[in-house]
């Protein structure tokens, strides 16, 4: 197996300075690259703010560590001595497919290519290049230095050798909050585990966000429905990640799983605005001045949302992902979701009352008119309890 030691890192914004900064505390030699100069200062300052608050503690010091990133802007040359490159530019298809076709063009032959990708194929990506099968997924969760999972998927035509070059990298790199939690995706489908398990929320969600903007009800508001007992409340979360990634991502489920992922009124509004949340600085909310803290117990409910459907929605979809072999029993399902959000996954909570949240769904795919929502074949006959 190929011993990698030159990481690069393409696209070095929010994701790509996270996965540089735990390539270089791993000690690799690492090369971001990106598209403006502007771009490759502000990822070194944030790869630098993280490092120093590592320094404070004693845990390191950051002119060492940094001693191992080379920068560049131009891809071709910066891949010519690459062992294995993670993609994490902007969530389209074409662009990841130029970027892929680029790197197979210039890195030596026994590069593996891996995209940091939230939604897409990697399949498709794979087939800009003539290395197919050492092309592969390698997701990670946003801060990447404190979620603990990575899935690393693989392409229709990914080898056994790539896999575990991609699983043994993602072991490779600190995880400041416990072991990384490695999760292997059988399947090549949209969204892989947990980001697939959580996107129908977005069609229940842009429902709800479209009737607060209906009648004027204010979004925190909706906010405040959630009782959040997650790390994040969904909409800070949703600044958090970038509404630009979210609006990418349901376009893409929109053209790959169903119509209804279909961006609603608001979240197309707010794309189109430049209003992309923590990237930008506003998005639901103001983060000028850094991560919001809405306090909820002051902000009144707008008194739409019922948690139990947005678990039985996460019930219902993590039995397709069972259905669909993208992961082979819902304790992984569960356990990814928590190493990649912080937050309990659906089985545990709702496998006792299951039949209860079966009806639920139905009767709510009924209401706001889904069939992407009606529970599937595996959630209704509850023979999913048993693939643990
Ligand atoms: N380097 C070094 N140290 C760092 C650091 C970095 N880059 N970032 C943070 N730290 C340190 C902080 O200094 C702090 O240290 P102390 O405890 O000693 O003060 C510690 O880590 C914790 O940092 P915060 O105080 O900022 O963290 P928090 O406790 O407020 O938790 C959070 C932040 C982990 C993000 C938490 O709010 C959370 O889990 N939120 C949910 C995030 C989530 O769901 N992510 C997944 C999104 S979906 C996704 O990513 C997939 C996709 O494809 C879109
Ligand atoms: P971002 O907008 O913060 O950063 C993307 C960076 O890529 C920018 O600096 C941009 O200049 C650069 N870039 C764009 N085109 C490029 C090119 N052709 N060559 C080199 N650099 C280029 O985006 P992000 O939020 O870090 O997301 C990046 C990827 O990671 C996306 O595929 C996204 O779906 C995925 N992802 C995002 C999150 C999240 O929470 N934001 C979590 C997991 C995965």
């Amino acid at each position: 197996m190929v011993d990698v030691k030159n990481i690069v890192v393409i696209g070095v914004g929010l994701m790509g300075n996270g996965i540089a900064q735990v390539a270089l505390m791993a000690k690799y030699n690492v090369t971001i690259v990106d598209v403006k100069q502007e771009f490759i200062d502000k990822g070194i300052a944030s790869i630098e703010g993280g490092l120093k608050r590592l320094e404070a503690k004693g845990k390191l010091v950051t002119a060492d560590v940094m001693s191992g990133l080379k920068t560049s802007l131009d891809l071709a040359s910066a891949v010519k001595d690459a062992d294995y490159i993670v993609e994490a530019v902007v969530e389209k298809m074409d662009v990841k497919k130029n970027i892929f076709k680029t790197c197979d063009e210039n890195a030596p032959p026994h590069c593996v290519i891996a995209s940091n990708t939230s939604t897409m194929s990697i399949t498709e990506m794979a087939t800009a290049t003539n290395r197919a099968d050492k092309c592969i997924g390698m997701h990670f969760f946003n801060p990447v230095p404190l979620m603990r999972l990575v899935e690393v998927i693989a392409g229709e035509k990914s080898s056994e050798e790539s896999m575990e070059i991609g699983i043994k990298v993602s072991e490779s790199l600190p995880c400041l909050r416990g072991d990384r939690y490695i999760a292997k995706v059988l399947k090549d489908k949209p969204g892989f585990i947990v980001n697939r398990l959580n996107a129908p929320v977005s069609i229940y969600s842009n429902y709800l966000l479209d009737t607060c903007l209906e009648k004027g009800i204010p979004f925190e508001s909706l906010d405040a429905d959630y009782e959040s007992k997650g790390p994040m409340s969904p909409l800070v979360l949703a600044d958090y990640v970038g509404i630009d990634t979210s609006y990418h991502g349901q376009n893409y489920y929109a053209e790959t799983l169903s119509e209804e992922f279909s961006p609603g009124k608001v979240i197309t509004n707010m794309y189109k605005e430049g209003k992309l949340g923590r990237k930008t600085g506003q998005g639901f909310y103001d983060w000028s001045k850094g991560r919001p803290q809405p306090d909820f117990s002051k902000i009144s409910k707008a008194g739409l949302v019922d948690l139990d459907i947005r678990l039985a929605i996460r019930l219902n979809e993590g039995c397709r992902i069972l259905e669909e072999g993208i992961a082979s029993g819902w304790k992984i399902i569960d356990d990814a979701n928590m190493a990649g959000m912080n937050a309990a996954g659906p089985f545990e909570r709702g496998i006792e009352n299951y039949e209860n949240y079966v009806k639920k769904l139905g009767a709510i795919a009924e209401k706001i008119g889904s069939t992407y929502l009606k529970p599937c074949e595996l959630f209704r006959s509850g023979k999913f309890v048993d693939m643990k």
